[in-house]
């Protein structure tokens, strides 16, 4: 048997339910999947789907109101050293309280699907990763933390750091702009580092070296890391696990193996097929045929029902949500064809 990974994170069905003028937007709608040191996992579905909100509601970073968060926890195993644990459920603490403050600078960061917002555009990109920095350890000097993001952006690629730290974010290109969003996010040394779409803005030389480098830094830290998107051939060079969702719901977990040489729920197989064929080589994931209905009026039993083909009339249909079912160790699928 091989050793057990450490379980870093676990999301115990969870639900996220946006309540607007429109109606009830249903984003999130029982997602269960584990996050573990040293790993990475890749959580992929098409737009829409609950990828983001799912991330941000790990950090309880989720706008309420609008939104609810509801489920059976976000659990979060920290380690105090000596071989000692502490389970915090991140769930029932205060959005805005200390506790989940407290987790954000030092146990969990993120970097944010759409670059232009991390940084704020009146500070130099210096500043705002001393901020960060500074708030995280207290009694550091001002020089000491100047001296730490110069180390940091050095760690990222930025060349002439002790140069560019002075610079503005407009003045950085894209790829630059990515880098310093994981500098920032690597200050306070995470256990777990949640990347939402982190190479979408830039090309793919640029982007190869940013994943290279997030995979080394996992090498070196044995940290998590939950890495959302929509690029298979970055789930194939990268992950370990992968989680597919469609409309707030896990339809298959598992293994990159398991995954990759069993994809097993009618959706996953869809997404596999609606890969263009290329000589060995993997593109992005093409929404398959159907209409994804609409996460204010999801359908009652299987959410994918309409768009599958091997649905079955009255069982998938019906009012029951199909269980996940375990089809061999850690592989779970959510459809009634394996019931
Ligand atoms: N602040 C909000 N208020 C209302 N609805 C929201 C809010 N944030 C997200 N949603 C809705 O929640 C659903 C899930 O959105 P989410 O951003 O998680 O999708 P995603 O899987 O990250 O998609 P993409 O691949 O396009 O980034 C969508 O229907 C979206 O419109
Ligand atoms: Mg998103």
């Amino acid at each position: 048997m091989p050793k057990q990974p450490d379980v870093l994170l676990e999301i115990k069905d969870l639900h996220v339910e946006f309540r607007m003028d429109e109606g009830v937007c249903k984003a999130v709608n029982g997602i269960s999947f584990n996050l573990h040191a040293g790993r990475t996992t890749a959580v992929i579905g098409e737009s829409g789907c609950g990828k983001s909100v799912t991330a941000h509601s790990i950090l309880r970073i989720v706008p309420h109101p609008p939104a609810r968060t509801t489920g059976d926890g976000i659990l979060y195993h920290r380690d105090l050293g000596n071989g000692q644990r502490e389970v915090l459920n991140l769930l029932e603490m205060h959005p805005k309280g200390k506790e989940i403050r407290e987790i954000r600078g030092n146990d969990i960061a993120i970097v944010f699907q759409e670059p232009m917002t991390s940084f704020g555009p009146m500070h130099t990109i210096g500043n705002q990763i001393m901020e960060a920095i500074l708030l995280h350890n207290e009694g550091m000097t001002k020089l000491e933390a100047r001296e730490r993001a110069i180390e940091l952006l050095q760690q990222v690629g930025i060349p002439m750091p002790e140069r560019q730290i002075d610079s503005y974010p407009h003045q950085f290109s894209g790829g630059m702009r990515q880098r310093a969003m994981i500098a920032m996010a690597l200050s306070c040394n995470p256990r777990l580092l949640i990347a939402d779409e982190p190479t979408t803005a830039v090309d793919v030389t640029i982007e190869a070296q940013i994943l290279d480098l997030l995979h080394e830094l996992q090498q070196e830290k044995g940290m998590a890391i939950m890495l959302i998107t929509h690029n298979l051939a970055i789930v194939s060079r990268l992950a370990s696990d992968i989680v597919v969702l469609y409309l707030g719901k896990n339809m298959e977990y598992g293994s990159k193996e398991h995954i990759f040489r069993n994809p097993l729920h009618p959706y996953t197989q869809g997404l596999w097929r609606s890969i263009p064929k290329l000589e060995g080589e993997l593109t992005r994931l093409v929404p398959i045929p159907g209409v994804v209905p609409t996460a204010y009026n999801l359908p009652s039993g299987c959410v994918f029902y309409d768009r599958c083909d091997v649905g079955m009339d009255g069982v998938c249909n019906g009012t029951e949500t199909p269980p996940a079912i375990e089809v061999e160790p850690g592989h779970f699928v959510s459809c009634y064809k394996y019931a």
